[in-house]
């Protein structure tokens, strides 16, 4: 039950229990959440008393750096729809009494911040929680970022980032979900559950934020803010999929990205901002603008100045404007010389105070008394160590190197992110170093200080010097295997971070070969935001680890899985490339006219689409990732030939377990179009379930397919096409039980 009575947050004495008694009998008084009739009739009353000025303070966004006497002045004039980014909890609290209180209006602030993987517990980056392929999981890890984040003061998160990503060169992919549509609309629906909880009014429930709203994940080059061209079936089926997941599970905002997409700047993009998410999708939150994103649009070459910015980020659609300041100094001007409706100006602040209503702002969660965790609960170092366990991928596992028997005498740890907090941490972390388990403070309390020799080798993942390499040879020599821990830095990763190579930063390779030539077992854990590229020592180790940035509890996590107490499930939600230069390399890929063969009589024939130099295939393809133990996949079976294009069908196949360890398989469906009036990719994902299989245990794995489920985008029409379809059940994209079925039409 929800409050709507301002004064429910303050403890109610004997005397006024009787007085709301009889209020509630009287029925002028109710617990009940407004109805969006009411809520409305709330909007319409606050726009016919608001000024021009404060409905474009209410639709600009700025930094809360301090709370100065010039912001605290500001806040009474309504200058400000939203802050973030910044203040205490106490600072956010004295504010949002201002804005209620000495405003004109009383219209309360909302409060935004990138809360992206976790506040007071981190947990693993977003492509790192996609490799675990668990919504559920992901879900409770987000809640608990609500839980932590609302008691910090905190309305908004700017998340989920489900930008589609097919470029490692691009350092934002580790905000995102990885390069296939199925699964990050999966695992941003279920973020934005987590975010937002069954009720937005609820006090640990936040609003989330779809962004980057559209296609910035197709960036040229993988440079960031660069260019994006993508054309309207592939924007729709694969680029706009998660947005559209997003929406449907409710999501309160979108942000619009700094791409220009196919000519036309994502922040002024009336295509997408009007025709798709409104008109179609029926959004009726609010969008905000990233970050001087309207300003850009000069820039961009799309606006002459600031006016012009303002014009075209209003009437596309974007509500809010994040730091630059043209709808302010503009807006009024524009109005005046009819080059900006006031209905649209009128609907954009109705937007924003829907969201606002929506959370209980104008309630009781206005009028919060911040109370930031000191520290993670239980609860939430347990999740974060689940997730970053279920988030680690087994890349390699030569004759069972892995796990090391408890009993192994010593292990040499090296390499300067096994004790990297702030590293372990990734991108956009808010927690804080101090609070970080390390893989060798976790090594050293499974194992014992005498039992573990540590040597850095390097002082970042960048250095070049081979100072450190004798210590790290000799820890080696020393010891009965060896944890070479590798990777990039948490400042190689994330926003502004592309990278033209892929390799291992600095002399990461050479302390390798180094420490290689010691004879000694070793096992590579990774840590990083991307895939990297590191064939040659893959070649040389036993076994490879990927931990991607796990987060606070990624050091339990890695620890256990080497020691045999946890079994690695994660499976790729990205390519790896052999090299940058394959890039870009992806699953869902067509066929092309002359699809080149890595065996068989074709596999020689030079014309076809291939390289001189490398193989054209993946170092790992998306899906993959092994086990301690071997998952068998047979008799591939469809419940009938057949079906129409409104019809369904069921195909299932048996996983078997083979090996020696009880484990989890991630087990996943794909399908192919073979012939349509649009080339379709060579597999596409439809579904994938976690399953438990004990040694020597069999399970028949089903999964259910509707018509619908083929459908592709021709232009804006979503259509299903008759026509033989192959299908998978399997372990990653390259592999599985094959069948095939037919849709007639
Ligand atoms: C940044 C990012 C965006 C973030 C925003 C606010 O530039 O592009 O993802 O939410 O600014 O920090």
């Amino acid at each position: 039950m929800s409050s709507t009575g301002r004064f429910w947050n303050v403890p109610l004495r004997h005397g006024q229990a009787a007085l709301l008694a009889a209020f509630l009998a009287a029925g002028s008084l109710s617990l009940r959440a407004a109805t969006p009739a009411e809520t409305e009739r709330k909007i319409d009353a606050l726009l016919a008393k608001m000024t021009l000025q404060e409905k474009l303070g209410q639709m600009s966004q700025a930094v809360l750096r301090d709370l100065s006497d010039k912001t605290k002045e500001e806040i009474r004039q309504g200058r400000w729809g939203s802050l973030f980014g910044g203040g205490t909890p106490a600072e956010k609290a004295a504010a949002q009494r201002i804005a209620i209180r000495e405003s004109r209006l009383g219209i309360p602030l909302i409060f935004g911040q990138d809360v992206i993987h976790g506040y007071t517990t981190t947990f693993p980056i977003p492509l790192g929680q996609s490799a675990s392929w668990d919504p559920e999981l992901v879900r409770q890890a987000a809640h608990i970022a609500a839980r932590e984040s609302s008691a910090g003061g905190i309305q908004w998160t700017f998340s989920p980032m489900m930008d589609i990503a097919r470029d490692p060169r691009w350092g934002r992919i580790a905000e995102g979900f990885g390069e296939d549509p199925y699964v990050a609309s999966q695992m941003a629906a279920a973020m934005v559950r987590g975010y937002q909880g069954d009720s937005l009014e609820a006090a640990d429930s936040i609003a989330a934020c779809a962004k980057h709203y559209v296609g910035y994940g197709a960036t040229e080059g993988g440079r960031d803010y660069n260019t994006t061209w993508i054309p309207e079936n592939l924007l729709r089926d694969v680029f706009l999929a998660p947005f559209q997941a997003v929406r449907e599970a409710g999501v309160a905002t979108y942000m619009s990205a700094f791409n220009n997409l196919n000519g036309v700047p994502a922040s002024a993009n009336e295509f997408t901002l009007r025709q798709v998410l409104r008109d179609e999708w029926k959004f009726d939150g609010f969008v905000v603008s990233d970050y001087t994103a309207i300003a850009e649009l000069i820039p961009h070459g799309y606006a002459a100045d600031a006016k012009s910015a303002a014009q075209k980020g209003i009437v596309a659609g974007v509500n809010m404007e994040m730091v630059s300041t043209t709808y302010w100094d503009n807006g009024k001007a524009l109005i005046e010389g009819k080059q900006v409706d006031p209905k649209v100006v009128d609907q954009a602040v109705r937007e924003i105070l829907r969201i606002k209503f929506r959370l209980g702002l104008f309630d009781a969660k206005g009028q919060f008394s911040p109370a930031p965790a000191a520290a993670s609960t239980a609860d939430a170092l347990e999740t974060a160590k689940r997730l970053a366990a279920e988030s680690l991928v087994l890349l390699k596992n030569q004759n069972r190197t892995l796990p090391l028997a408890r009993s192994i005498g010593k292990v040499a740890v090296i390499g300067p992110l096994a004790d990297s907090a702030r590293d372990q941490l990734g991108t956009w972390a808010m927690g804080e170093p101090d609070t970080v388990r390390t893989p060798l403070a976790a090594l050293r309390q499974a194992l014992g200080e005498n039992r573990v020799l540590f040597a850095p080798g390097l002082k970042n993942s960048r250095d070049n010097s081979h100072d450190g390499f004798a210590a790290a040879v000799k820890a080696a020599r020393g010891a009965d295997a060896v944890l070479l821990f590798l990777g990039e830095e948490a400042s190689l990763s994330g926003e502004a971070s592309a990278r033209a190579y892929l390799d291992l930063p600095g002399a990461q390779e050479a302390l390798v070969n180094e420490v290689s030539q010691a004879g000694k077992p070793v096992i590579a854990v990774v840590l990083a935001g991307r895939p990297l590229t590191f064939h040659n020592v893959a070649e040389k180790v036993n076994a490879i680890l990927y931990a991607w940035h796990p987060g606070t509890m990624g050091g339990p996590a890695i620890a256990n899985a080497i020691l045999g107490d946890a079994v690695p499930s994660g499976k790729l939600p990205v390519t790896f490339p052999r090299t940058v230069g394959q890039v870009p390399i992806y699953y869902n890929h067509l066929n092309t006219g002359r699809p080149p063969a890595d065996s068989g009589p074709e596999a020689n024939n030079k014309f076809t689409s291939k390289y001189l130099d490398v193989s054209f295939t993946p170092e790992y393809p998306f899906g993959y990732g092994l086990s301690y133990t071997h998952f068998e996949y047979t008799s591939l079976r469809v419940s009938t030939p057949g079906m129409g294009l409104g019809g369904s069908l069921t195909i299932s196949a048996d996983v078997a377990n083979t090996g020696a360890v009880e484990a989890d398989e991630i087990v996943q469906l794909y399908t192919r179009q073979m012939t349509a009036s649009l080339a379709r990719p060579v597999r596409e994902l439809k579904g994938f379930r976690r399953v438990h299989l004990k040694p020597g245990e069999k399970q028949s794995v089903e999964f259910a397919l509707r018509g619908g489920d083929l459908a592709f985008h021709k232009g804006s029409q979503l259509v299903t096409e008759p026509g033989l379809f192959q299908v998978w059940i399997a372990p990653d994209s390259a592999a599985g039980t094959q069948g095939q079925f037919v849709v007639t039409p």
